[in-house]
């Protein structure tokens, strides 16, 4: 059996080292609820004699107390930690655990089964080298079995065990085992992994955990405990990766010094190493490696440091530096395989920030190319992501980065999605390979400017964003706004959403995607008006933040100029100039804003105004007078 060696009395000092140079696997279990995870893996401590005896006591009064085995221990009271868990019987985040054997340690991470737990397996699979994933052999494959052996593939765990628990209560049968068997093994083809290793078990008896099962005769190809002490690891590949630093800032603190600060990402640095400065492309040498405590020799991944080079070349935050040698490609456009972990849905167009290695940068996903039903590998056609969606997507970074497909290096190929109000981690995702086509569009340079456009008609660049309820007065207003600007020889463009709507945007609707994207392209139209020189105003309802705060990343500081017409859903209402509110109360009409889809009220606007207060004459002169203040009125 496991760890406790002979040599412990014997010989300590060798079996610490043994033990100090034993590989380590880490290894993911996944099933549904009920399948016996838990039960799997407190056995598997219990036998490797990695639980401390206290711990031991506790388990054993807990399993009279607690436990489903009748008085016997209840292996999966071990597991089971948090107190919620137990009192609902299932088991809600992520947990590693640590045993080990004579011939290797062991990291486990225990994910959950329910399907909104999704992320957790994410998380748990995203260093694993194995995946075992647990049959009921009385339930067999189901959708949570295949979603699980979706996300192990994606992440690019290569190695499956099929763990078909429970044979105790299917009479140790193996023609329900081969039926199982038969099943995975059709739908898990169409997956990359190298080996899938069925084995049959019983996590509460104890059959082919550690001990070969005496009740399956027909089954003689070895334990799990066998299988994971010899599977090969990752291990050896993970000193293999190139050096790569993202730049976090330069550190020039006098002329003779200039370092650039940053983790490193993968790999080691050395000074004399050559390098390369992405996405500029330079090479050059290593001269220093600096750190607070002095000078190294040599740094490794996760150390912070600052590097000083040989020569002088041009390096700014956000640049990546990298092994000369290294294949590192440059992009900022990639097709991806996304998982969405979040409730509110994923729209494309929408703003969010990516994180890939330590590098944060916005993003927004371009097109949902299909969406994959995990029982059928199917391709689905989405426009949004919904929680647990996994889909595969265009993705387009507002800034080029250094990278590798994902199949090549997990850090330099994952990333992570961050929504940009709450800070809170909304997807993952993989990067398959970038698009071509962002590297054939340049920027093309032009001589007459927006200033010089701008200058031509006397008067400066901008965007005037009106955004209220449906009936808050954002048209009446920029209207008379716009009379009164053409009067005083200004020019300018009305852009509103009801006109908008019946060309550039007639083939979108109301629902929340098809609003992101009627802002996303009046963002950019808006942006391309103000180019030529233009006063711009729009006039659209433009609910969601996310949206607005978009359009004024577009824009120049001081170009965006957000006016809120904040009059009361009930005013706006008792308005109704188009009778869309009475259509809506009565259920004519779905995804009206105000009624049954959302408003975001801007938190600080540059102007505010007061919709049911003042005549919309005084209104529009504040909005001019504003003009003026910020010079926008003369050349
Ligand atoms: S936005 O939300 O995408 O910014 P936009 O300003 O273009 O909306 O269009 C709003 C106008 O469309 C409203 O003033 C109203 O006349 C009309 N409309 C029709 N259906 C809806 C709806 N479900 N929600 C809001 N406005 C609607």
């Amino acid at each position: 059996m496991a760890h406790v060696s002979d040599l412990i009395e014997s010989d300590i000092e060798q079996y610490l080292r043994q033990h100090e140079h034993k590989s380590l696997l880490r290894f993911i279990t996944c099933g549904s609820v009920d399948d016996g995870k838990s039960t799997l893996i407190g056995r598997l401590l219990y036998e490797s004699k990695m639980i401390f005896e206290d711990q031991l006591a506790a388990v054993e009064a807990d399993s009279r107390k607690w436990g489903t085995q009748g008085g016997e221990i209840d292996f999966a009271l071990l597991v089971d930690g948090l107190a919620a868990e137990r009192e609902q019987g299932i088991t809600i985040d992520v947990a590693y655990r640590f045993f080990s054997t004579d011939r290797r340690k062991f990291i486990v991470a225990d994910t959950p089964g329910h399907e909104q737990y999704t992320r957790n397996m994410v998380t748990g699979a995203s260093s694993a080298d194995v995946a075992v994933i647990l049959v009921d052999g009385r339930k067999g494959v189901l959708t949570q079995t295949r979603r699980h052996s979706y996300i192990a593939s994606v992440l690019g765990i290569r190695h499956v065990v099929l763990a078909v628990n429970k044979m105790d209560l299917v009479e140790y049968s193996e023609k329900r085992f081969r039926t199982i068997v038969d099943d995975y093994t059709n739908f898990s083809a169409k997956l990359a992994f190298e080996s899938v290793t069925p084995i049959p078990v019983s996590a509460l008896k104890g059959d082919n955990i550690i001990e070969p099962s005496t009740a399956m005769p027909w089954y003689r190809s070895g334990t799990l405990l066998a299988y994971l002490e010899t599977v090969e690891t990752n291990d050896s590949e993970l000193g293999s990766e190139p050096f790569c630093l993202p730049v976090q800032w330069v550190n020039r603190p006098n002329l003779d010094f200039r370092g650039f600060a940053g983790s490193v990402a993968s790999g080691s640095v050395a000074p004399g190493d050559r390098i390369r400065v992405l996405p500029s492309g330079r090479e050059t040498q290593v001269e220093r490696i600096v750190t607070m405590g002095g000078d190294l020799d040599r740094a490794i991944r996760g150390q912070s440091i600052t590097l000083t080079l040989a020569d002088e070349v041009d390096v700014s935050r956000g640049d990546v530096i990298v092994a000369a040698q290294a294949s590192l490609e440059v992009a900022d456009q990639f097709e991806a395989t996304v998982v969405w972990m979040h409730d509110e849905p994923m729209l494309p167009g929408r703003r969010y920030l990516v994180k890939i290695g330590s590098r944060m940068v916005p993003a927004s996903f371009t097109e949902i190319k299909y969406q994959v039903n995990v029982n059928t590998m199917e391709r689905l056609a989405a426009k949004k992501l919904d929680l647990n969606a996994i889909s595969v997507c265009n993705l387009g970074l507002e800034q080029a980065i250094a990278f590798k497909p994902y199949a090549e290096s997990r850090d330099l190929g994952s990333f992570i999605v961050i929504d940009r109000m709450t800070n809170a981690t909304v997807g993952a995702g993989m990067l398959h390979f970038a698009l071509r086509r962002a590297h054939n569009i340049h920027i093309q340079h032009v001589d007459v400017d927006k200033a010089a456009r701008a200058a031509a008609k006397n008067q400066k660049a901008c965007v005037l964003w009106f955004t209220g309820l449906s009936g808050a007065g954002k048209s009446t207003i920029s209207n008379l706004v716009e009379k009164k600007l053409h009067a005083m020889g200004k020019h300018t463009y009305l852009l509103d959403g009801d006109n908008v709507r019946h060309g550039l945007n007639k083939d979108l609707g109301f629902t929340d995607v098809d609003r992101v994207e009627n802002i996303r392209r009046v963002a950019e139209v808006a942006r391309l008006m103000v180019d030529a020189g233009l006063i711009v105003l729009t006039a659209f309802i433009s609910p969601f933040r996310a949206e607005r705060r978009m359009a004024r990343s577009l824009l120049n500081e001081g170009e965006f100029i957000e006016i809120h017409v904040d009059t009361p859903l009930a005013v706006a209402e008792s308005r109704d100039p188009k009778g869309l509110y009475r259509k809506a109360r009565r259920g004519e009409l779905v995804n009206f804003t105000g009624i049954d889809s959302p408003y975001e009220a801007p938190e600080s606007p540059e102007l505010r105004l007061d919709g049911t207060e003042e005549s919309v004459e005084v209104l529009a002169d504040r909005v001019v007078e504003l003009l003026r203040e910020r010079g926008a009125l003369s050349g």
